[in-house]
């Protein structure tokens, strides 16, 4: 599939899907809940970043991210930062994100960090 028909099968469907009535996909979940501290594009640099001691996590640095396996990752999000030694600044979402929506949240990372072409 072309990156246009993708980008326009997503467009459809965000056009066409009424509110909640599907389940979320991860980019959405992403840009719901994640993106205020990570930023929209996954960089880093969400609105809160400014107030913030220790930065998010850059979701699109390949060499870093590639480094955590899929269970790493469903285990600081479900679980919060402190889960893996690292900052509580980063929340945990057990409670308010379904196991479903979690593992959603990791395939969407590894989107962010590796499937996309410098850009
Ligand atoms: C309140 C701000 C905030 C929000 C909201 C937030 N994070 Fe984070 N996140 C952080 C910070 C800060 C770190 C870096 C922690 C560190 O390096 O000590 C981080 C780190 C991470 C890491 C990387 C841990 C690692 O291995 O280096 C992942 C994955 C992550 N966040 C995913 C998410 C996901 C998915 C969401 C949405 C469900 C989310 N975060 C929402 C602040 C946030």
């Amino acid at each position: 599939m072309t990156k246009l028909v993708r980008v326009m099968i997503t467009l459809t469907y965000l056009l066409s899907s009424p509110t909640q009535a599907e389940p979320m996909s991860g980019k959405k979940l992403y840009q719901a809940y994640c993106a205020q501290c990570h930023g929209m594009e996954g960089d880093g640099y969400g609105i809160n970043v400014e107030f913030m001691e220790v930065l998010p996590r850059d979701h699109t640095d390949t060499e870093e991210m590639v480094t955590r396996t899929d269970e790493d990752l469903f285990k600081v999000i479900k679980f919060g930062g402190k889960s893996i030694d690292k900052s509580v600044l980063m929340p945990n979402w057990d409670g308010i994100l379904t196991d479903n929506e979690i593992d959603l949240l990791v395939a969407y990372l590894r989107v962010l960090c590796c499937e996309q072409e410098g850009e």
